[in-house]
């Protein structure tokens, strides 16, 4: 529960932006919603002033390209959004005192880990979307004093239709296709945001990798879904999905601080997307 306050939601038209909006109680809270049209993070003055008019308690950035062909397309872009854009939501935040709530990626590892990434571990992204997530994190460590960094992986629900992509597909008897090799956490956008809404009350400062607990491939992900749906299909794995090719091959997340300070516990995968199949009509 949230006592206060006024909360900054930036990126609010996305898929884990939307899932926040809906989830936090707007009689509890004053919800400031913001997607691009309303302030481009990427450009200073108007975060700046959003922040000093508004003065949120809470700022969370889910603002971000997050098309990784389109930021190898446009690295610029991709700078300018992911990087500068966190480097400006981190100037306002500290300008008025507030808390800086920034999500990352597990795409600023290099996927080629044979074990769980831990927080510590070295990051070396190895696509354009990768190392302006990365370029993001710095920027708000070096700008903020009050901030949560937030790594996380295959954020499905709310506005993302993969999921329900894959059940339409089954349901007119395609085959389903998925990228070859690709491993990491699924993780439903109600379990992040939940986890969001508790660490954000607190003053447990840092970077934290928030993903739902075990991991799987693509394959495994689709044919999951199947299952709790009753459905069947071919589910074929390709090289051929273009922005799959700049993913990391392997990025699993290990809730490491999560775990060792005993603080939240993030579902199995399975658990949680058996919940979200479930509210699929
Ligand atoms: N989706 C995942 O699997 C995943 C995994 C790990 C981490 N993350 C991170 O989690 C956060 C939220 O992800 P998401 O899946 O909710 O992303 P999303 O659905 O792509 O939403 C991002 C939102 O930000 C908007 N945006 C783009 N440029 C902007 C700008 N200059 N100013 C303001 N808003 C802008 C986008 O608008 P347009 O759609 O018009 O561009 C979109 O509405 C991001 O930081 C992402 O990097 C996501």
């Amino acid at each position: 529960m949230i006592y206060s306050n006024r909360i900054w939601i930036s990126g609010a038209d996305g898929r884990l932006g939307s899932k926040l909006v809906e989830m936090l109680n707007p009689v509890d809270v004053e919800i400031l919603a913001t997607d691009k049209d309303t302030v481009d993070v990427s450009v200073s003055s108007e975060v700046i002033n959003f922040a000093d008019r508004n003065r949120p308690d809470y700022i969370i950035n889910c603002s971000a390209i997050t098309d990784a062909g389109r930021c190898e397309e446009d690295n610029d872009e991709a700078f300018r959004t992911n990087g500068l854009g966190a480097r400006n939501m981190a100037v306002a935040a500290n300008r008025i005192n507030a808390k800086l709530i920034h999500l990352s990626s597990d795409d600023v590892f290099d996927g080629m880990a044979e074990f769980p990434y831990k927080e510590y571990d070295e990051t070396k992204p190895k696509s354009c979307y990768g190392k302006s997530k990365l370029f993001g994190e710095k920027q708000v460590m070096s700008f903020c004093s009050r901030y949560f960094i937030i790594r996380s992986s295959w954020i499905y629900g709310a506005k993302y239709r993969r999921v329900e992509e894959i059940i339409e597909k089954a349901k007119n008897g395609e085959d389903i296709l998925v990228p070859t090799n690709q491993f990491a956490a699924p993780t439903s956008a109600k379990e992040l945001a939940k986890f969001i809404i508790y660490i954000m009350e607190t003053t447990e400062y840092g970077i934290y990798h928030a993903v739902c607990q075990g991991s799987c491939s693509r394959k495994e992900f689709a044919e999951k879904i199947l299952e709790f749906k009753g459905l069947e299909a071919n589910v074929i794995e390709t090289e051929d999905i273009v922005d799959a090719s700049f993913r990391p091959d392997y990025s699993v997340l290990d809730d490491f601080i999560l775990r060792i300070t005993g603080n939240y516990e993030m579902p199995q995968w399975e658990e949680a997307l058996e919940e979200y199949i479930n509210t699929i009509k």
